[in-house]
């Protein structure tokens, strides 16, 4: 059985891309990422064709809106089935507060599993040039994401996105009963991109992460099977 542990992130416009690679990658890998690249190319199709073949769906729109519009967004979305949904924990302890309620109650009245809600803490391509000139100098990253994290936590959120290096942390102040998702993944020697947070697969499991996105280290390999396998490899036993 596939580690659902690891999740593709399909950065694509065009759907046959994603059906290449979704293909090519087979049963070695379960759960999958649909963000804002490929949802507003493509739309709903992909989810649904991702749930024909049985795969898991992180369906990543980062909503950030006043507390009303986030909720009631996350619900229309709630029907297209995915397992995973997120937020920012910028937009506050009302939104995500709102926002968790909403989607508990409105799964309950469906008589559907509820999607994990997530909330996104500091974008892990932040680094600290971009911090400073969003004015937050004073204070420590991880120490924002920290705060974020228990903020989410005591909203009702079930678990955030932050970068692998913070993993430790929130797990320590957060406790087990707490997902921690985690981009900014590199295997040693992979380019960086515009990432600036990273770890390697085994080091960000390690320290807490419960899932790891991975995208371009994987759709940007010569061979993405091939890429896929030695990461799944690494983690294998952790
Ligand atoms: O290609 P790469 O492995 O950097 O892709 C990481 C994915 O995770 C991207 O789809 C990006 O949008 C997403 N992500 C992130 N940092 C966050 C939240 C999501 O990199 N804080």
């Amino acid at each position: 059985m596939a580690d659902e542990r690891l999740i593709v992130a399909l950065d694509f416009h065009h759907f046959g891309d994603v059906k290449k690679l979704v293909t090519e990658l087979g049963d070695s890998v379960k759960f999958y990422k649909v963000g804002m690249e490929l949802f507003y190319s493509v739309g709903t199709d992909v989810l649904d064709w991702l749930k024909s073949l049985d795969k898991k769906i992180f369906l990543d729109l980062k909503l950030c809106d006043i507390p009303n519009t986030t909720a009631n967004g996350l619900c229309s979305l709630m029907n297209l089935g995915a397992d995973i949904m997120n937020i920012h924990a910028t937009g506050g302890f009302t939104m995500m507060k709102t926002a968790a309620d909403k989607l508990r109650e409105e799964s309950a009245r469906l008589g559907i599993a509820k999607p994990k809600l997530i909330a996104v803490t500091i974008l892990t391509s932040i680094n600290q040039s971009d911090w400073e000139g969003l004015g937050y100098g004073a204070t420590e990253i991880s120490a924002q994401v920290v705060r974020l994290a228990k903020l989410a936590k005591s909203a009702g959120v079930d678990g955030v996105v932050a970068s692998p290096q913070e993993a430790k942390l929130i797990r320590e102040n957060c406790g087990d009963d707490f997902l921690i998702i985690t981009p900014g993944i590199r295997p040693a020697g992979a380019d960086i991109n515009d990432q600036s947070r990273i770890s390697t697969p085994a080091a960000a499991l390690k320290n807490g992460a419960n899932y790891l996105v991975i995208g371009r280290p994987i759709t940007k390999a010569e061979n993405p099977k091939d890429a896929a396998q030695k990461i799944l490899a690494e983690i294998k036993g952790i």
